[in-house]
C-alpha cells in the first residue's frame, strides 16, 4: 500500500522541484506546465475538490482535516488560529494522495489585529498611497498567521446610504472607487502574487451588489448597460488590470440573471473582455442560493449553472451542528445540511459526460496556478513563533492613527470652535459609542482584540490627562434583533424609559459644568455592515432628542459621528457649531479623533459619498444627469415640494482648520484630438495660518453627445500638503481614458467630437471653470 503512495510523493515533489528557480520567478508559461503535470495524476473527485472551499468556525477540525487528507476541499476559510491552520495544512500536504497545499481565506477587509479604518472612511482620505500602505500592513499580519488570501477589497459603488455595506466599500464615484480597487491590490498582494507577507486579493462582489432594490441587502438590482459599463464596472476592471488574483460573484441577482450563474458576466465580460486569468470564487453559499432565487430547479442544476457560468471555486457551508446563539443569530442549536454543491454534483455530470474533462481542467487551472504563484507548495506552512509579534507590530498602529487622521471630514466649524484648546480644564465626554472600543473598530474585525482598542473617551484623556473629563453614556444604540454576520453577542436588554431620562439628566447636568461637550454619536458597528440596511438614516435611538436637550444648554458642543453610512443630521448642521465626521477610525481610532480635535492633526478628508438630508432622498448621488430644470436655473428650488432635493453635504466635501484659495486655471491648449492630452493646472495657496492638506479635485461635463451625460464627473484628484501662505500648482492630465464613456447608442467606448466643461475645486461644486473641445 505504501509504494505507490511514495511513488505519487516523489513525482509530484519532481514536478514541483524540476525548475530552477524559485516560485516567485516561475513564468507563467513554467506554472501552467507544472500544473497540466499535477492535472494529468488528478482524479475528477481531487479536481472537484480543488474547487471547494468550506467555512469553518468551529475549533474541532477534524471533519476538515478529514476533507484535507481526502482532497475534498481546496480551501478553508475563517481559519484564523495559526497553530490550527498549520494543522489542517499537515492533513492536506501529508495525507492527501497529490499533496497538494490548501489555501486559507478571511475577509481581511481593513485589518487583521491592527484595525485601520473602514473602506469607506480611507476612501475619505482620498490617499490611494495611504490606503496602499495600510492593506500592505494588514496584509502582512494575517499572512504571518497563515492566511493566504483575502476577500477584499469590495469596489461596489454604492450610491443608496440605506444600503449597509455602503461602509466596506469606497462610496459612489467610479473615478475615485478605480483609484482605490488599484491601491488596495497592490497593498494586498505586492508587486506580484506570491510576493512575500502579502495575501491574493479578491475583488467584490462581481457586480453591482451596491445598486441593492431600496437599498435592502442581498436584493436584486436593475442596472442598464450604460450604467454597468460607466460606473459599476470600472473598479473591478481596475482592481483585475492592476492584477488582482480573483474575484467573487455577488449574491444578487442582476438583471434577472443571479450574479454567480451570470455567464455573461462571469465569462463574457470579465474572461473575455477584460482579459482575467484568475480564478472566481462564489460568496457565501451563493452557488446553491441559485436555487432559492429560483434559477436552478435543485443542486445539481445549480452546479452546471455555476460551472457553466464559470464560477471556479465554490464557497459554502459544510453540514453543520450550529451550536446555539452562533454566528448565524440563532436561538436554539440545530443542524444545518451542507450547502455544497460542486463535489456532490460535478462528479457524476463530469463521468455522464455533461461536462467535459477539458473544462474541468479549464476551471481546476487557474486555482492551482494561484496556489502555486503564491509558493504553497513550496511553503504551505507558517512559522507560528513569529505570528504575534507580526500581528502585533507597533508600526502598524502608528500607521493606524496617521491614517485614521487622514480619514476624518470635518462637516461643519462655526466661529472656528475646533481645534480645541489643550489648555480646557472640564470636557463633558458623552454618548455611549464615545466608550465603546468594540463599535468605533466597525464591521470585520473578527481577529482584533477589543481591548487593545483607544476608545473617543480614553483618547481624549490620554491627550488631557490633567482635565477634569466626565463622561455620560446617554441615551442608548441598539441593534433590536442581532445581525446574522457577526459571532454570537449576548442580548442587549432595551434602556428602560427612567434610565433614558437619568441619562439625559446627567448629559445636560454635565454639559452644564464643562467648558465644552462631546458627543459620540452614530451607530453600533453591527447596523451599518452585511446586514445592516436600514429604511431610515435618523440617528439610532434617542440620540438626536439627547443633542438636542444638550446643545439648548447653550455651551459649546462638538459633534463626534462613528458611523458607515451617511446619516440625517440636518438638525445638526445647523444648531451644532461643530461636526467631525470619524467614520469607523480603528485601533488607534481614539487617539486620532483627539488629535483632530485638539489641533495636533488637521482634518483633511473629503467625502466619497453625497450626503442626503433623509434617506427618503435615497438614491442621491452628483453625478446624475441634467433635467429640463436643472439645479442653476435662477427660479430653481428643489424637485420635492416637501424638501430640499439636494444634498446636506456635496460629494467631495470637507472643511479644514485652514483655508485654500483657488486660482489661474490653465489649459495646456483649447482643443484635443480623441487621443491626444490636455493638461488642466491651478493655482492653489493655502491661505490660513496653519498647515494643511487640500485634496484638489477635477470635474468634467460633456456637453453634448450621443448620450446624455452627467452633469459632473470626477476626472482626477490629488492630496496635498501645504504649509501656512504656501502655493502649489496642481497639474492633471485629460487623456481619452478621462474622456471615453460607453454609449449606449453604439455600445462602445466613445470620445466624441464635442465641448467640454472643466471644474476645478475643493469638491463637486467646484466654481473654477474653463472649457475646451475635442476635434476630429
Ligand atoms: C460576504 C462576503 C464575504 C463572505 C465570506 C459573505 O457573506 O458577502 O463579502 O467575503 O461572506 O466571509
Amino acid at each position: 500500500m505504501k509504494c505507490p503512495r511514495l511513488f505519487t510523493q516523489l513525482a509530484i515533489l519532481l514536478v514541483i522541484l524540476s525548475s530552477p528557480v524559485a516560485n516567485a520567478q516561475l513564468t507563467d508559461a513554467q506554472i501552467d506546465q507544472r500544473v497540466t503535470k499535477l492535472l494529468q495524476q488528478m482524479t475528477v473527485e481531487e479536481k472537484t475538490g480543488q474547487m471547494m472551499q468550506y467555512f469553518q468556525f468551529s475549533p474541532d477540525t477534524t471533519d476538515a482535516e478529514a476533507r484535507a487528507a481526502k482532497g475534498d476541499a481546496g480551501s478553508f476559510l475563517f481559519i484564523t488560529d495559526p497553530k490550527t491552520i498549520n494543522r489542517v495544512q499537515h492533513a492536506a500536504v501529508d495525507k492527501s494522495r497529490l499533496h497538494i497545499p490548501l489555501i486559507f481565506g478571511f475577509d481581511v477587509i481593513h485589518g487583521w489585529r491592527t484595525i485601520f479604518p473602514v473602506p469607506l472612511a480611507m476612501a475619505a482620505s482620498w490617499n490611494p498611497k495611504l490606503i496602499e500602505q495600510a492593506q500592505t500592513a494588514a496584509a502582512s499580519e494575517a499572512r504571518a498567521s497563515g492566511i493566504n488570501w483575502t476577500f477584499a477589497p469590495m469596489v461596489d459603488i454604492a450610491r443608496d446610504a440605506r444600503w449597509g455595506r455602503i461602509v466596506e466599500g469606497a462610496g459612489e464615484d467610479p473615478y475615485l472607487g478605480s483609484a482605490i480597487a488599484r491601491a488596495q491590490v497592490r497593498g494586498f498582494q505586492g508587486d506580484h502574487i506570491g510576493a512575500p507577507n502579502h495575501l491574493l486579493a479578491t475583488v467584490k462582489h462581481f457586480a453591482a451588489y451596491g445598486a441593492a432594490d431600496g437599498g435592502r441587502d442581498y436584493d436584486a438590482t436593475y442596472v442598464p448597460d450604460t450604467l454597468l459599463w460607466n460606473v459599476y464596472f470600472p473598479p473591478y476592471k481596475a482592481a483585475v488590470d492592476a492584477g488582482a488574483g480573483s474575484v467573487m460573484s455577488a449574491y444578487q441577482d442582476l438583471n434577472d440573471v443571479p450574479a454567480t450563474g451570470n455567464r455573461w458576466l462571469l465569462h463574457d465580460v470579465l474572461r473575455s473582455t477584460w482579459n482575467f486569468k484568475g480564478f472566481i470564487v462564489s460568496d457565501a453559499s451563493a452557488v446553491y442560493s441559485l436555487t432559492i432565487h429560483g434559477f436552478a430547479r435543485d443542486p445539481n442544476d445549480a452546479a452546471i449553472k455555476a460551472f457553466n457560468a464559470g464560477v471556479n471555486m465554490e464557497m459554502a457551508f459544510p453540514n453543520m451542528n450550529v451550536p446555539a446563539n452562533s454566528i448565524f443569530g440563532n436561538k436554539e442549536a440545530f443542524n444545518m445540511p451542507a450547502q455544497q454543491t460542486y463535489t456532490k454534483e460535478l462528479p457524476a455530470l463530469v463521468k455522464a459526460g455533461r461536462i467535459s474533462t477539458a473544462d474541468l481542467d479549464a476551471m481546476v487551472r487557474p486555482v492551482l496556478n494561484a496556489k502555486m504563484n503564491l509558493g504553497l507548495f513550496e511553503n504551505p506552512y507558517i512559522d507560528e513563533s513569529k505570528s504575534e509579534a507580526a500581528a502585533t507590530d507597533p508600526a502598524h498602529r502608528q500607521l493606524a492613527r496617521s491614517t485614521a487622521q487622514q480619514t476624518f471630514v470635518l462637516l461643519r466649524n462655526e466661529g472656528k470652535l475646533l481645534p480645541l484648546s489643550k489648555s480646557l480644564k472640564s470636557i463633558a465626554v458623552i454618548g455611549q459609542l464615545g466608550d465603546s472600543q468594540k463599535d468605533i473598530m466597525g464591521s470585520w474585525v473578527f481577529v482584533a482584540k477589543e481591548e487593545e482598542t483607544i476608545s473617543v473617551l480614553q483618547g481624549i484623556k490620554n491627550k488631557l490627562p490633567g482635565a477634569q473629563i466626565t463622561y455620560v453614556r446617554g441615551a442608548q444604540v441598539r441593534r433590536p434583533f442581532p445581525s446574522p454576520v457577526e459571532m454570537p453577542q449576548p442580548p442587549v436588554p432595551e434602556q428602560t424609559e427612567a434610565d433614558l431620562q437619568q441619562q439625559m439628566t446627567d448629559a445636560v447636568d454635565a454639559a452644564k459644568r464643562s467648558d465644552v461637550s462631546i458627543l459620540v454619536l452614530g451607530e453600533l458597528q453591527n447596523e451599518s455592515g452585511e446586514a445592516a440596511s436600514r429604511s431610515s438614516l435618523d440617528l439610532p435611538g434617542a440620540q438626536q432628542k439627547m443633542l438636542e436637550a444638550v446643545v439648548a444648554v447653550g455651551k459649546p458642543v462638538v459633534l463626534v459621528l462613528l458611523n458607515g453610512r451617511p446619516l440625517n443630521i440636518s438638525w445638526a448642521a445647523s444648531h451644532v457649531p461643530a461636526i467631525l465626521e470619524a467614520w469607523y477610525p480603528g485601533s488607534e481610532g481614539g487617539n486620532a479623533i483627539a488629535d483632530t480635535l485638539f489641533g495636533d492633526s488637521t482634518p483633511a478628508g473629503k467625502l466619497p459619498i453625497t450626503w442626503p438630508r433623509s434617506a427618503g432622498q435615497s438614491p442621491l448621488y452628483y453625478a446624475h444627469n441634467l433635467t429640463q430644470a436643472p439645479e442653476t436655473a435662477p427660479d430653481f428650488k428643489s424637485r420635492y415640494w416637501d424638501d430640499s432635493s439636494l444634498p446636506l453635504f456635496p460629494f467631495g466635501f470637507g472643511l479644514s482648520y485652514t483655508n485654500f484659495a483657488f486660482s489661474n486655471l490653465k489649459l495646456s491648449a483649447p482643443t484635443m484630438k480623441a487621443d491626444g492630452k490636455i493638461d488642466v493646472s491651478i493655482d492653489v495657496q493655502n491661505t490660513g495660518d496653519r498647515a494643511g492638506d487640500e485634496i484638489v479635485q477635477l470635474y468634467i461635463h460633456q456637453q453634448a453627445g450621443s448620450a446624455s451625460r452627467p452633469v459632473r464627473q470626477l476626472k482626477g484628484f490629488e492630496r496635498i500638503t501645504l504649509a501656512a501662505g504656501e502655493k502649489k500648482t496642481v497639474t492633471f492630465p485629460l487623456t481619452r481614458a478621462e474622456l471615453q464613456y460607453w454609449s449606449p447608442q453604439s455600445k462602445q467606448w466613445v470620445v466624441e467630437p464635442e465641448k467640454f466643461d472643466v471644474w476645478v475645486g475643493e469638491d463637486s461644486t467646484a466654481k473654477t471653470h474653463a472649457e475646451f473641445a475635442i476635434t476630429k
